[in-house]
């Protein structure tokens, strides 16, 4: 399902690139994600027994097939035919964008096309959070809510039902983690004005949560909670 918006992103971000004009910062280019890999790796119940949160970041890169098979897991197109996601959203609204902060700039997941959408050129990383090690980790994952897509919800349904959301997609990541050797941990301790004016997000655009990941290494970090 491409909504209205989904399409206009992709549109304005095509034609940015095509005018040759810098999106902000050094100028980068779409991702082509490639086909996630839907074999094979850890059996359920095993990455379900290795979930958890761990801060102890190396700052090595994410090879395009792992970041791949990250974003589809989070929330990819698992049925192309009904344009279906591999985490469920209220009423299939389908309203939960994931935007990804790496070394290079911001880029927006686009499930249907599945690339990643240039959106700036600027290293914000070290804004995703509020814990210094955010800024060295080579993923961060911002889950943003936006509310031009939801409809028949209203007042403090929308904030419930958008978390929830966010949740299901943080969830999805966990586990992928956990099968695929990745550390990661959501979090919601985010300057979330400052973030959401280094991102140019609207205002019918609300932070939810962002979740680190990469591989395991330097050392360990304390928890923070919002
Ligand atoms: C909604 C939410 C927000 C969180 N925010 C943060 C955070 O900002 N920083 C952090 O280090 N951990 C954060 N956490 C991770 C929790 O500290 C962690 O899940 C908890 O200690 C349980 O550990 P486990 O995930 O290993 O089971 C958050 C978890 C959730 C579910």
């Amino acid at each position: 399902m491409k909504t209205e918006f989904g399409l206009v992103s992709t549109l304005i971000a095509f034609a940015l690139l095509a005018s040759g004009a810098p999106v902000s910062g050094q100028e980068i280019q779409p991702i082509k994600l490639l086909n996630p890999r839907t074999t094979g790796g850890m059996p359920l119940m095993q990455a379900l027994k290795e979930r958890r949160s761990s801060r102890a970041f190396s700052p090595k890169e994410l090879p395009l097939p792992v970041l791949s098979d990250l974003l589809w897991a989070a929330n990819g197109m698992n049925r192309p035919e009904s344009g279906g996601r591999t985490a469920p959203s209220v009423m299939n609204m389908q309203e939960i964008d994931i935007y990804v902060a790496k070394s290079d700039g911001v880029y927006l997941f686009d499930a249907e096309e599945n690339v990643l959408l240039p959106v700036s050129g600027e290293d914000i990383r070290g804004l995703t959070g509020r814990q210094a090690f955010v800024k060295e980790v080579p993923v961060n994952l911002i889950y943003v809510a936006d509310f031009s897509k939801i409809r028949k919800i209203s007042g403090s349904e929308v904030d419930f039902y958008t978390a929830a959301d966010a949740g299901f997609i943080g969830q999805n990541v966990y586990l992928y983690c956990a099968s695929a050797g990745l550390v990661t941990v959501v979090r919601g301790a985010i300057d979330k004005p400052a973030l959401a004016t280094a991102m140019k997000l609207r205002d019918d655009q609300k932070i939810l949560l962002a979740q680190s990941v990469g591989y395991p290494g330097g050392t360990a970090n304390r928890p923070l909670e919002p």
